[in-house]
């Protein structure tokens, strides 16, 4: 077949180039961009809800503390091990396994660990995760934006000791900065962007801050400044003007590091932050470096920005009567509704040629969400869903398959397509679930589509798990089939487990290549009969 410039054949407009931070599909940074950006609403992360509203703390509303602080200061204290002569340390949650140090003193390490684990996974190592806390507390109280990479490597052993404590001298304070990779100024905006949340507590720092009666405030929490879980200059300009209460500064003299480690440069850099401005831009790009700080050998990836148009949990289906279907979900970036808003799907079959009636149009809205929050600004995306129970499938023959897909949007004035600068979104059709796939509550038997035309070395699952409140990955052979079926174009294995209650998918290894399904755990299994 002669290839057809399909492009050539449209008068149709295309969306602005716009540098995109990666192209889908990479599992990766697709799981971490959703962490990042969908904040609320329909398909939100977990994050945000644990800072929403800012005080909140999820281990009793009475101790007064909140987990934004906390989560901040995990952050720090994991990346101040950084050694940046030997490239030791740095941002890899090795706090796991330095939490009885006197230099890690009270329990807000292993209260952020025990929420924050739970949200890592074979594509957002724990290391990730604490980045995406710190910045999530950050933005969503009031912070600026943060640039976020991706790619943090979780140590498997403690790094050396080297968290500065309070009641060392500002020489090893200065030392402390330097070894971890920052200036004395850049070591007093770093102290003074973290110190805009929390405060002292009397348990781990009894010497600080006195033991509390108030039935509000159990663990006797010293506030840094009057807004406790909000970002703002406030750190600094109470210091400036005398008012300040923060016991780093007015407390005992041998621990107020605060006090020394602000006016070490005569107040240059904390008179700069009475201005506002000044102050978060600083903090934005301290904090990102804070979080960029990685043991030597991690390469992190690009800054992770939002994709205009991503789909989300697109799988696969073979059918009993031997079609395919696809299953999916597509965002659209600070978008607002629009009912005029007409969306067709498209797509290439297997051998990536344009196909008659390979269109369809999805115009079933889930949801209009405000996703993303920074420098106190919101904004919008909205959804739309092609998957199981939406009313109209898309489906096609197994012969012909798909390759790749893209979207045709037209606002009502005119189509224009969403297809990542002329890429397309990619998707494998060598593996699938097949329909008749069931499950007997736990027990899930698995019927796997695999083409044909491929011979398979390996056949497993992939199923995440923990262990040391850090992800990993287990596989589980999947045994070849007895006799064959599926149609002519695939033939199904089969496989029951019960062990699948995280995120898992569907590996096949053919030569050198590994072909393998999204997350599949949100697929809706019928009963077994
Ligand atoms: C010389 C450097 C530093 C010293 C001596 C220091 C000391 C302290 C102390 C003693 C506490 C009280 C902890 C508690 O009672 O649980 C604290 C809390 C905190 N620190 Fe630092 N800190 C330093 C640098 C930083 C930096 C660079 C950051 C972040 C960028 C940071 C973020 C925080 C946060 C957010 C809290 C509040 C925790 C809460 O309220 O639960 N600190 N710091
Ligand atoms: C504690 O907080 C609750 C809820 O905000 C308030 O009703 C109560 O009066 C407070 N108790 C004290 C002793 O301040
Ligand atoms: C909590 O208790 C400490 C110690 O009694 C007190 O100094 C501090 O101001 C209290 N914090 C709040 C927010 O009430
Ligand atoms: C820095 O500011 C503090 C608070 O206003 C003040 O007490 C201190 O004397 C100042 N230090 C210098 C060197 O100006
Ligand atoms: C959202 O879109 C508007 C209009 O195109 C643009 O001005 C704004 O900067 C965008 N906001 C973000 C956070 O991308
Ligand atoms: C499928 O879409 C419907 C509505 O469009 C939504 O309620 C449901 O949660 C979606 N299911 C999955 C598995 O994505
Ligand atoms: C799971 O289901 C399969 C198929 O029905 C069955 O053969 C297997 O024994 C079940 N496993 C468990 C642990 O119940």
């Amino acid at each position: 077949m002669i290839p057809i410039s399909w492009k050539s054949l449209l008068s149709m407009t295309v969306l602005p180039n716009i540098v995109l931070a990666y192209t889908w599909p990479n599992p990766q940074l697709d799981e971490l961009e959703s962490q990042r950006y969908d904040r609320h609403g329909y398909n939100s992360r977990a994050l945000s809800a644990g800072v929403s509203p800012c005080k909140n703390f999820l281990f009793g509303d009475t101790a007064g503390r909140a987990n934004a602080a906390d989560w901040i200061r995990t952050a720090y204290h994991d990346m101040a091990t950084h050694n940046i002569v030997d490239g030791t340390g740095g941002l890899d949650a090795s706090i796991r396994f330095e939490e009885d140090r006197a230099e890690n003193a009270g329990d807000g390490f292993h209260l952020t660990l025990l929420v924050l684990t739970g949200e890592s996974n074979r594509y957002a190592s724990l290391a990730d995760v604490l980045a995406l806390g710190a910045i999530t507390a950050i933005e969503q109280c009031g912070g600026p934006k943060i640039s976020f990479r991706g790619g943090r490597v979780d140590a498997t052993v403690a790094n050396n000791p080297g968290v500065p404590e309070p009641q060392q001298d500002l020489a090893s304070h200065i030392a402390a900065f330097t070894r971890q990779g920052f200036t004395k100024s850049e070591m007093i905006g770093l102290v003074a962007c973290g110190h805009t949340f929390g405060g002292v507590q009397h348990d781990p720092f009894p010497n600080i801050v006195p033991e509390s009666n108030d039935p509000n405030n159990t663990s006797g929490n010293v506030r840094f400044d009057s807004t406790f879980v909000t970002f703002d200059n406030k750190i600094a300009t109470e210091f400036l003007d005398g008012t300040t209460g923060n016991p780093l500064v007015v407390g005992p003299e041998e621990t107020n590091s605060d006090k020394r480690i602000f006016a070490s440069d005569g107040n240059v850099t904390m008179s700069s932050f009475a201005d506002a401005a000044v102050f978060a831009s600083t903090c934005a790009d301290l904090f990102a470096r804070m979080l960029d700080t990685v043991p030597r050998g991690v390469q992190l990836s690009e800054v992770i920005e939002p994709l205009p148009v991503k789909p989300q949990g697109v799988y696969l289906l073979l059918l009993e009567d031997g079609s395919i279907q696809l299953n999916g979900e597509v965002r659209f970036w600070n978008t607002s509704e629009n009912p005029n808003r007409k969306i067709q799907i498209k797509w290439k079959d297997r051998n990536g040629n344009p196909c008659d009636g390979c269109s369809k149009a999805i115009g079933h809205t889930i949801d209009q969400v405000s996703t993303f929050v920074a420098n106190n600004e919101e904004t919008t995306s909205v959804w739309y869903s092609f998957n199981q129970s939406a009313t109209e499938f898309v489906t096609f023959d197994q012969h012909s398959s798909i390759s790749k897909f893209w979207f045709e949007v037209d606002e009502g004035s005119g189509a224009q397509v969403a297809d990542q600068n002329g890429a397309s979104f990619e998707i494998q059709d060598v593996v699938m679930l097949a329909d008749s796939s069931c499950r007997i509550t736990s027990n899930l038997t698995l019927d796997i589509a695999i083409r044909k035309d491929v011979i398979p070395s390996r056949v497993y699952l992939k199923a995440d798990d923990f262990a040391n409140l850090a992800p990993f990955m287990r596989t589980i052979d999947v045994p070849p089939p007895a006799s064959t079926s599926g149609g002519d174009s695939y033939n199904i294995w089969s496989i029951s487990d019960t062990s699948l209650n995280r995120g898992w998918t569907i590996a096949v290894d053919v030569g050198d290549k590994t072909y393998e399904t999204a997350y599949l755990q949100h697929h809706v299994f019928g009963t077994c009969s």
